[in-house]
């Protein structure tokens, strides 16, 4: 069956450890948006993997991981993490990696202009600084270097002509900044093409041969829901769509073949970079939450914000993806808590909230309201079945299900790859 698997809330849900879970059932494990400012980790036997922009599905033999075309992809962070693999002992080749030679490629001026732009704003976003949003910038002005551009060599030259024409002022005289050299740029990048052009395909026509020899394909999705370039909380955001609805449009895959979604949510929140939070805490459960559950990012090492769990966010998101069911991650970092605190609605200029917020003004002017919770104080690390999970993380869980009409298929209760109960 083809299902995706999304983050229902700021990313950094676990994802990587329910796909790498879920990607032993899968053919085809499929990348649609977003690049390297993800950062997939799984742990196997005690040795960490971190993934960027290759599937965590690479792990398996025999699958074959797609970078999709609605993925922005830094060539030479892609190599990077290609050799990394390899030197771990991961076997990577173009029959086990395909990328689309319609993604667009991350440029050094990306990098710059994510950077300077960021340095200058008052309300600074927190980008992960990777050229993320300025790849899709020019994606979308029509300016952007795809993969087929990258491997044919003459019009690589007269693109990346095209743009220095246009951005080397932009740098020199907007930002003071050194410009680009041409050559420079011309032999990093004719480098990477030598090395990444045998991994390049027509990735529509793979997923279309696998959907007629009846394989399954996973599409694994990056950030979460509320980072989402129309939905999240705008403009702290990142720039590309990331409900399930992206699949389709990010591999040119039909969305109607997707038959499951599944929504991926930690057990408490966190979010990284700026903008609205409303459960967001600080002081002894900030602190608890962010040692406890290792809330540091896996791109850039900085500290996540950390909160209770939002069941109002939770809501909007499994509708914006139509989520068929739920996997609640991280739930062993709340096993010594005491007391614990869940949101369940919002309150506006002091009344329950009608509507979902949807501007940054009544983002920062809503107040969670919140259901108190006593812990089950009981480690569920080793536990593997849900007949055995203290009682009181099963009602936990089931007000989860009660007030999203969800089933919680999967729960994640450590680190290690085998630590999730499938019910
Ligand atoms: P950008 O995607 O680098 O432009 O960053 C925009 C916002 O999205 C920032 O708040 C980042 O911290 C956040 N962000 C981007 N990718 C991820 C991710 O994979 N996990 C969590 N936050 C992310």
């Amino acid at each position: 069956m083809n299902l995706a698997v999304v983050g229902l809330q700021w990313g950094d849900e676990g994802k990587g450890k329910i796909i790498d879970w879920l990607s032993s059932d899968s053919d085809f494990i499929v990348r649609f948006q977003g690049g390297n400012n993800a950062g997939h980790t799984v742990v196997i036997n005690g040795k960490k993997f971190v993934f960027h922009l290759i599937p965590s599905g690479i792990l398996r033999k025999g699958k074959v991981c797609v970078i999709g075309n609605g993925v922005v992809i830094d060539p030479e962070i892609l190599i990077e993490e290609v050799t990394r693999l390899r030197k771990e002992g991961i076997e990577i080749t173009p029959k086990n990696l395909k990328i689309s030679l319609l993604s667009h490629l991350i440029m050094p001026y990306h990098r710059n202009l994510d950077a300077l732009r960021e340095k200058r704003r008052t309300n600074k976003i927190g980008t992960t600084k990777r050229g993320i949003g300025p790849c899709y910038v020019d994606k979308f002005s029509r300016c952007g270097i795809r993969v087929i551009d990258l491997i044919d060599p003459d019009v690589f030259k007269d693109k990346l002509a095209d743009n220095l024409r246009e951005k080397n002022p932009l740098f020199k005289d907007v930002f003071g900044a050194e410009p680009f050299s041409f050559e420079e740029i011309l032999s990093q990048y004719s480098e990477f093409a030598r090395i990444l052009r045998p991994f390049a395909a027509d990735t529509v026509e793979t997923l279309r041969r696998a959907q007629e020899d009846k394989k399954s394909i996973l599409f694994e999705g990056a950030q979460g829901t509320f980072l989402d370039i129309d939905f999240g909380t705008y403009p702290f955001v990142t720039s590309s769509n990331t409900i399930s609805s992206a699949a389709g449009a990010g591999s040119g895959f039909p969305f109607l073949k997707i038959k499951k979604v599944l929504g991926v949510a930690k057990a408490y929140t966190t979010r990284v970079g700026q903008g609205p939070f409303p459960t967001e805490v600080e002081g002894k459960y900030s602190n608890f939450l962010r040692e406890k559950g290792g809330e540091f990012g896996a791109t850039t090492g900085r500290p996540r914000r950390c909160g209770w769990l939002d069941l109002v966010l939770l809501k909007r998101a499994a509708q914006l993806n139509g989520v068929t069911s739920l996997a609640l991650t991280k739930i062993d970092v709340l096993d010594e808590l005491s007391d614990i605190e869940i949101c369940t609605s919002y309150k506006y200029k002091s009344k329950t909230a009608k509507n979902f917020p949807l501007s940054i003004k009544e983002w920062s002017s809503i107040k969670p309201v919140y259901r108190k919770f006593k812990g089950w104080n009981k480690p569920t690390t080793s536990i593997r079945s849900y007949a055995k999970l203290p009682t009181r993380t099963k009602d936990y869980i089931n007000i989860i299900e009660d007030y999203l009409k969800l089933k919680v298929e999967f729960i994640s209760v450590g680190s290690l790859r085998e630590a999730v109960i499938k019910r």
